[in-house]
């Protein structure tokens, strides 16, 4: 069922936690919440199940205006990350918890087929303690789709799980949301797990959505700072418009006389409807690029290709990590520039102390205004 959020917010005594959001999180959809601690994730998802009154604003599920309904009058379920079972009774009686609640005795065939669902069909008879955590998270699951909710809520749901097991339970979980083909919203603050599972991503910052779209947009295209290096490593330097053309922008970045092109469906969004804007000679813009998508050439024999825009740099350092190699470069453009090549054909010269070229495709060069370079520093808020 689709939810709409209009306008919710929340204030505790004088900290505003959530402020005013508007969300649409379509039927059947499989959306994430994703923020840094402490940025509103819980309590949005809270308002949502009817946990935590909203301070404004009204929340409907399809048609239906739910804001003032109870939690328990709510088609609406909740997994949080501490997934509290009942240690005595065992996986199915677990699972058949909310169906014996409601006074339902013929049990059996929905806990059979939620034990499938989540494939734990030999371990019915087990105890909670008899299970290791990622079986527990899906008698959790079990026991709460068990009710058919229209909406599932999941706050950190995979939370206390190591990591692989995390990362083979979030293709678990999407399987799981896909053979249901209910709304599940995902609360997480890991970048990879919303990128793995969710639809639809919104980026949450300081109570307030900072973007929201499809995971492949909100990387290839970020908006602001934040969901720049939020969403993975962004490159980020600083840059006067040189020239406005029909189909791109010319920069030169500070402290350089190099000049990079800036394809025009890619110069910023004005912050308030997201349309592109034209940007003005002379103004400063940030120009980025991701560092998986420089390459890098010793300065010795660089032939790059006409068309890229390039950069001169120096290694300042190397690591290599077997998938990959990662650099740190120094341009008069931007120190600590980060370029990360794949491990295929290594050039064994590109050590710490040479001189480079870095250069990329104008197409993967994105712009922010500089003037909205709060909140944010690279790496900010990597859990
Ligand atoms: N009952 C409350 N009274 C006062 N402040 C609260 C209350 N609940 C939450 N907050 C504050 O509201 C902010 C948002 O909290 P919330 O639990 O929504 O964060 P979160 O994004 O879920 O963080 P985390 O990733 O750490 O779980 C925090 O600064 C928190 O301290
Ligand atoms: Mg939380």
């Amino acid at each position: 069922m689709t939810i709409t959020i209009s306008g919710v917010g929340k204030v505790f005594g004088d900290f505003t936690a959530v402020h005013p959001l508007d969300l649409t999180i379509p039927e059947g959809s499989f959306f994430a919440l994703l923020g840094a601690s402490g940025c509103g994730k819980t309590t949005t998802l809270r308002m949502i199940a009817g946990l935590e009154e909203p301070t404004s604003g009204s929340i409907l599920l399809g048609d239906q205006d739910i804001t003032a309904l109870p939690p328990h009058e709510r088609p609406v379920n909740t997994v949080f990350q501490n997934y509290a079972l009942f240690p005595h009774l065992d996986v199915r009686e677990n699972i058949a918890f909310g169906l014996r609640r409601r006074g339902i005795t013929d049990v059996k065939d929905k806990v059979d087929e939620m034990l499938d669902l989540v494939e734990l069909g030999s371990l019915g008879r087990r105890k909670p303690r008899q299970l290791s955590g990622g079986q527990q998270q899906r008698v959790a699951l079990a026991r709460a789709l068990i009710n058919r909710p229209r909406v599932l809520l999941l706050d950190e749901p995979l939370g206390a799980l190591d990591l692989k097991l995390r990362r083979q339970m979030q293709l678990e979980l999407k399987r799981i949301q896909s053979e249901v083909g209910i709304t599940f919203v995902h609360v997480t603050h890991d970048q990879e797990e919303a990128m793995t599972m969710a639809d639809s991503v919104a980026v949450m910052y300081g109570g307030r959505v900072e973007q929201l779209g499809p995971p492949a947009e909100l990387y290839e295209h970020p908006r602001t700072t934040f969901v720049a290096n939020f969403l993975g490593t962004s490159n980020l330097v600083e840059a006067e418009v040189t020239a406005v053309g029909e189909d791109a922008v010319r920069l030169r970045p500070t402290g350089t006389e190099d000049t990079l092109r800036l394809p025009a469906d890619r110069c910023p969004p004005l912050p308030a409807d997201g349309e592109r804007r034209v940007p003005e000679e002379g103004e400063k813009l940030l120009v980025g690029v991701r560092p998986e998508k420089i390459s890098l050439a010793h300065a010795d024999d660089a032939s790059v290709p006409a068309g890229r825009n390039r950069l001169n740099g120096r290694i300042r350092d190397a690591s290599y990590l077997g998938v990959s190699l990662q650099y740190v470069v120094d341009s008069p453009a931007c120190p600590g520039l980060l370029v990360y090549e794949q491990n295929v054909e290594r050039d064994t010269r590109l050590t710490p102390g040479s001189d480079v070229v870095l250069h990329w495709q104008p197409a993967h060069t994105f712009a922010l205004d500089a003037d909205r370079a709060e909140p944010s520093a690279a790496g900010e808020g990597v859990a």
